[in-house]
């Protein structure tokens, strides 16, 4: 499905034949469809979506989901809350590991929808590039 999905978007970006896109647009969704299946079936044990109290979370700053859970008990609306409070996502990996399951967490005390709860707020260091950088692209000058 993601070579599918690659494909799709190459091609929408360099206008590309319709009739291909409509193929591939079919082909992913037959592959797309068995995917709740798979969701069903491997779903993810609870004690993953809803860890333990003394389960550190945030590996950089050494937060457990209790420490979050009692933030959010004090108050914390949100991820962003949680992380000047806690520095939850202030880490070396700037929240890489970290986001979608202090998100996760915050969404379980609160009853919400992981959907609604917000996120941590993007920050610089960003490097936006053009998308004609990124087609012009040698392989092989990268790797280095
Ligand atoms: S794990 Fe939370 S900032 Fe890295």
């Amino acid at each position: 499905a993601a070579a599918l999905q690659g494909r799709l978007v190459a091609l929408s970006i360099t206008g590309g034949d319709p009739a291909r896109i409509v193929r591939l647009r079919s082909a992913l969704a037959r592959d797309a469809a068995i995917r709740p299946f798979l969701e069903a079936l491997y779903a993810p044990a609870p004690e993953v979506l809803a860890p333990a109290d003394d389960t550190i979370i945030c590996r950089c700053e050494e937060v457990t989901a209790g420490t979050i859970r009692a933030t959010v008990d004090l108050g914390a609306p949100g991820p962003n809350q949680v992380k000047s409070m806690l520095r939850t996502g202030m880490g070396p990996c700037q929240g890489r590991v970290c986001g979608l399951a202090v998100a996760g967490i915050i969404a379980a005390r609160k009853g919400e929808d992981p959907q609604v709860t917000d996120y941590y707020r993007i920050r610089p260091p960003l490097k936006p590039i053009p998308l004609a950088e990124l087609a012009g692209f040698a392989p092989g000058i990268a790797a280095e």
